[in-house]
């Protein structure tokens, strides 16, 4: 102990303080090597990034965190049921199918209300699952056009603005991570921001992650190379309402106007086709919190959204529960049979949560002012052992964004709620390696990889037109790395063109006139454009600048179009995780047009 009082001489007094209280915190072996074997320079980092991550973490500095932790590991150990007193039954909510009487009138009333709204896009992920190189908000949405996520959720944007905005910018909000955010930084910069104004984005950065965790004793991990490193871990995407706190942008967006707040994922294509309608059904129902949620099979391995009532308390609370503890937390509170099927839909009651979510602001940035945003923690070793002393490696607490019930109090919250649509119009990211996806494919589930992601985006695009009228063919499916997918035709209707179901009317007023083949590529942009009668079979792109007006009519499109063609061993990542790419043979193009600046 002497030896490590000596060593300590190299560091500030505040760094001193910490050293010692760690010690008692039991953490003393993370100073084992100081008296004989460790530099100056070495002591100085380390006893730095400790005080860095005390100062990051919001809850009592690390004497908080290795506190929570114990309590956590501990109840991760003797199996406590955090659910336990809570009886679960259907939230409020409404369910729809595209094409129905209610969800257009749903939709139209939520339409005017983009113009309201402020855009958080949660961007911190490591993405390990995917394992791309680079970030995922750079990767194509799809390859007809090659848009990348970041680009095309800021199209989407200024295109709400223009339409809704009446004059007023719509801000965007970017969550990062010590792992993204120089990268985000530069593909805005490199694009120029994608059209949007520098001053409409604000980018807030999740700390360094919080440290790793070896044993029950919650003591921390040093890095194996090098001794003056904690290894630290992300917290979790639930660090994205701390953030717009502490940052201020709840409170900033509010006295600027905007009413609505929807925080949304990094890689998920058909992540706007139902805005307005949940804004709709936020707006008819008084939501505070409405989570886009997807019909789920009874006990599939998707969160179910229920509401929870405490039985001694009579508390509320509308919260995701995993669909490993919905089945039992359903038995133990007297439904005998768990999570079964409805008989009349086929699907479980409690609908599946996709985590893009829906605040009012003004009670939303309420809750923050009172509560920091800090969300409920939880931990999730792989236990080694039978007796759960030993982990498989270290782990660490995290948070997530759709716990933020948790924070909401009396009858604030009861004003939680969802918008059931199916998947294929709303849900579909890119998370997986191939090889991952195509294990889940075989079992049935949604595979998540690039190549699904594309075709699905595709895929809601029709679903869109077919439900209007229009005559469109279905491909049939092809197997691209080990994925099958139904690759067309592909269609791109840009967001300027039509970004909600209900805006296709204006762009196709004469569905029945309107015919795509299989194998076409149909890509669209413009808010003047018009498409009466259109007989497409190859690749037709129309493209209209802001105020040039483009109307297609009597069109018979006939050429070699664009291809897909299989390649799973190219050196270029981007074709290598779809296993194919566009061979573009022959396109007819309509263009009205300022300048050269062009679609692809
Ligand atoms: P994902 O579940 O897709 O996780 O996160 P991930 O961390 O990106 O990917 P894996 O698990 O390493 O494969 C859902 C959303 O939350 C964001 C992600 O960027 C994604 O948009 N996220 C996740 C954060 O912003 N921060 C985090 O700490 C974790």
């Amino acid at each position: 102990m002497e030896d490590l009082q000596r060593s300590l001489t190299v560091l500030s007094d505040p760094q001193k303080a910490l050293v010692r209280k760690l010690c008692s915190l039991g953490q003393s072996h993370l100073f084992a090597k100081w008296p004989c074997n460790t530099s100056p320079t070495s002591r100085r980092k380390l006893a730095t990034q400790l005080q860095e991550l005390d100062e990051a973490y919001a809850d009592g500095g690390l004497e908080g965190y290795i506190n929570n932790a114990k309590r956590l590991l501990s109840d991760s150990r003797e199996g406590v049921n955090p659910l336990e007193g809570w009886e679960p039954s259907v939230p409020e909510g409404e369910r729809f199918d595209l094409g129905t009487k209610e969800f257009e009138e749903t939709e139209s009333a939520g339409r005017p209300e983009l113009g309201k709204v402020g855009f958080v896009l949660v961007a911190g992920g490591l993405g390990e699952r995917l394992g791309y190189s680079s970030i995922k908000v750079g990767l194509p949405t799809e390859m007809a056009t090659e848009t990348c996520y970041l680009q095309y959720y800021i199209e989407y944007i200024l295109a709400v603005q223009v339409k809704y905005g009446e004059g007023k910018r719509l801000p965007l909000c970017i969550m990062t991570s010590g792992d993204t955010n120089e990268k985000t930084a530069k593909l805005l910069r490199k694009n120029n921001y994608f059209g949007m104004q520098k001053s409409q984005i604000t980018i807030v950065q999740q700390g360094q992650g919080v440290p790793a965790l070896m044993d029950n004793n919650a003591k921390m991990v040093l890095e194996e190379n090098d001794s003056s490193k904690i290894v630290t871990k992300p917290h979790g995407h639930g660090d994205v309402h701390a953030l717009l706190y502490t940052h201020g942008v709840a409170k900033r967006w509010l006295s600027d106007g905007i009413e609505w707040l929807t925080l949304f994922q990094d890689t998920n294509g058909l992540a706007f086709h139902t805005l307005p309608l949940m804004l709709g059904v936020s707006k008819k129902l008084d939501l505070i919190m409405n989570s886009l949620a997807v019909p789920r099979k009874a006990k599939q391995a998707i969160g179910g959204i229920a509401k929870l009532k405490h039985q001694t308390t009579g508390e509320y609370k509308t919260l995701n529960v995993e669909y490993n503890q919905l089945d039992p937390l359903l038995r133990a509170t007297g439904n005998l049979d768990g999570d079964v099927n409805d008989e009349k839909t086929g699907y479980s009651p409690f609908p599946g949560n996709i985590n893009q979510l829906l605040f009012k602001l003004d009670a939303y940035s309420d809750a923050l002012n009172r509560t920091k945003g800090l969300m409920p923690e939880f931990v999730n070793p792989k236990y080694k052992d039978d007796a759960k002393t030993v982990f498989k490696k270290p782990t660490r607490l995290e948070c997530m964004m759709q716990d933020f019930p948790t924070i909401l109090e009396g009858e604030d919250a009861k004003r939680v709620g969802f918008t059931s649509v199916s998947a294929d119009l709303c849900f579909s990211p890119v998370k997986n390696a191939t090889s991952d996806g195509a294990e889940l494919q075989a079992q049935n589930t949604q595979p998540g990889t690039a190549a699904s992601g594309e075709a699905d985006q595709f895929g809601a695009v029709r679903k869109i037109l077919v439900s209007l009228g229009c005559h469109v063919e279905t491909a049939s499916e092809e197997t691209y790395a080990g994925i099958q997918v139904v690759p067309g035709p592909a269609i791109v209707i840009k967001p300027n063109a039509a970004c909600c179901p209900g805006e296709y009317h204006r762009l196709f007023p004469t569905p029945d006139k309107v015919k795509i083949s299989a194998n076409s590529t149909l890509i669209v942009r413009g808010s003047e454009v018009t498409i009466e009668s259109l007989d497409l079979d190859g690749t037709l792109v129309v493209d209209a600048d802001e105020n040039k007006s483009i109307v297609v009519k009597d069109k018979i499109v006939k050429n070699e179009g664009w291809v897909k063609v299989a390649d799973d061993s190219s050196d270029d990542e981007i074709i290598k995780m779809r296993g194919y790419y566009i061979l573009r043979k022959e396109a007819d193009w309509i263009e009205e047009k300022n300048n050269s600046c062009a679609i692809l």
